[in-house]
């Protein structure tokens, strides 16, 4: 991880703490994530379709927690592709292990390790993160990482949440109080990581697109390696 700020380090330890208490039952109550009514299952599926990934393709999965997107992968990439989950939290990823053993994947690799400082695989066709990269401060150097990891023509997806733009502070406070958990409510809507995000695959990636979803609570950033195949 390298050297790091104490108050981003002790972020990440009441983020894996918080993330341990809620692995249990993540699948069920993350339905309901970031709000009853949410199309949580469409916009994944929609993210996937995002990523154009072909059968036999690699995908990383960052902050895959429980592995909610591995059956969007495995049917994208099929049982000769490869998806690698990485997550910083072991109980989200003892998740992920029993999702993959029930299913008897064996093209499903799961790394812990910290996003900010995971070594991504040289040439991979694709990246994906869902509902988490905002929770990393780091976010805009995740994003240059992989860009730089991807093969010519490979793609970057990240769906995940925002404050709507004309929301006065008191109302996205209410309105995100799903965020609470894992960060001060109040830095995260200061720091305003999607914004970073965006800045990021705009500057890292071709093709870049962003699409508001859900009223502007939610956000769809994709875009394709800089590099041209030849
Ligand atoms: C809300 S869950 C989302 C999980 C999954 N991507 C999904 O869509 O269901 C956020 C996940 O991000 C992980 N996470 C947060 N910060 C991280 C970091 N710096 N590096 C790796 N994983 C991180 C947490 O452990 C947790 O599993």
């Amino acid at each position: 991880m390298g050297r790091r700020d104490p108050a981003v380090l002790d972020t990440r330890e009441h983020l894996i703490e918080t993330y341990r208490k809620k692995a249990r039952h993540y699948d069920v109550t993350s339905r309901l994530y970031p709000a009853p009514g949410y199309p949580q299952r469409a916009q994944r599926l929609r993210a996937v379709q995002a990523l154009g990934l072909r059968p036999g393709g690699t995908v990383i999965d960052v902050a895959c927690g429980t592995g909610l997107n591995f059956p969007l992968l495995q049917k994208a990439v099929g049982p000769g592709g490869r998806i690698v989950g990485v997550d910083l939290t072991d109980a989200m990823l003892a998740r992920a292990q029993d999702r993959v053993k029930a299913n008897g994947w064996s093209n499903v690799s799961l790394v812990q390790a910290d996003a900010a400082g995971f070594d991504f695989p040289a040439e991979v066709d694709a990246i994906l993160s869902t509902y988490a990269l905002t929770q990393v401060p780091e976010c805009a150097e995740v994003i240059a990482h992989g860009a730089a990891a991807l093969s010519a023509g490979g793609s970057w997806a990240v769906l995940d949440l925002k404050v709507p733009t004309s929301t006065p502070g008191w109302l996205a406070r209410l309105g995100t109080a799903t965020v609470r958990p894992f960060a001060s409510i109040d830095e995260w809507i200061t720091r305003r990581p999607w914004e970073a995000i965006r800045a990021a695959m705009q500057e890292e990636l071709a093709d870049f697109a962003w699409t508001e979803l859900f009223f502007g609570t939610a956000f769809l950033a994709a875009g394709s390696s800089q590099e041209t195949a030849g």
